[in-house]
């Protein structure tokens, strides 16, 4: 009897506490989640689905004119190994509620190397949502160009040719010239810059 009451006590502890932290249940985002970026549907030079189901409500805002606010659920993708995911709304404030991922992709398929909100971090030492909030409020977050994020490197020749060559995708080992070309360039570009040579004199 005792107990019971106990853990009557200890269950409407932890329902109020769960609603006095304003929990929101999280959207499951597992590697499994994450697949050939092709298979996603393509808008302008980026890619976008929804773990919901919801294909339709995330198209809708991807395919604005004026922008809005993507649905929960959605997920966008411009290159295979980084994507955002917008959680439950009022997961997370500062960044809207998208997370955001750094992801390693195989033939074998897909593993996680990081994710998180305001302190993801790209392999390339940058911070996804330094870069990100940059947008426009209107944009949600979403760069593309023109919506105020500072440009990145990477022409379009080169992130069409990641898209193409995603190891996930069936027919990915077949690279046309003008994708390795654009690899090529790329990879030129990701090298560590050698230090001037010393004058010695
Ligand atoms: C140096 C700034 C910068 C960093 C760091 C950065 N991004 Fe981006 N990202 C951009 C810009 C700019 C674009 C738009 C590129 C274009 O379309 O020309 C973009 C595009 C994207 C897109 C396609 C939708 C869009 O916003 O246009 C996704 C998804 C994305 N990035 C995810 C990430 C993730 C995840 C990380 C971290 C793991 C990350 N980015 C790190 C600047 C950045």
């Amino acid at each position: 009897m005792l107990c019971r009451s106990l853990s009557w006590v200890l269950v409407s502890l932890l329902f109020s506490s769960a609603v006095h932290a304003g929990a929101v249940a999280p959207i499951a985002v597992t590697a499994q989640s994450f697949g050939c970026i092709t298979k996603l549907t393509p808008v302008r030079g980026f890619y976008v689905g929804n773990l919901k189901g919801d294909l339709a409500a995330t198209l809708k805002v991807a395919r604005s004119a004026n922008g809005g606010t993507y649905p929960p659920g959605s997920i966008v993708q411009l290159v295979p190994t980084e994507v955002m995911v917008k959680q439950s709304q009022g997961f997370n404030a500062a960044t809207h509620d998208w997370e955001y991922f750094d992801i390693a992709v195989s033939k074998a398929g897909t593993s996680i190397l990081k994710r998180g909100f305001a302190e993801t971090v790209n392999r390339f030492g940058g911070n996804c949502f330094a870069c990100h909030v940059k947008a426009e409020a209107k944009w949600d977050s979403i760069c593309e160009s023109g919506h105020g994020c500072d440009p990145i490197p990477v022409t379009p020749a080169m992130v069409k040719a990641l898209q193409h060559t995603d190891p996930r995708c069936d027919g990915a080992d077949h690279v046309s010239a003008a994708d390795a070309a654009a690899l090529a360039q790329l990879a030129e570009m990701m090298k560590p810059k050698s230090p001037p040579a010393q004058k010695s004199d």
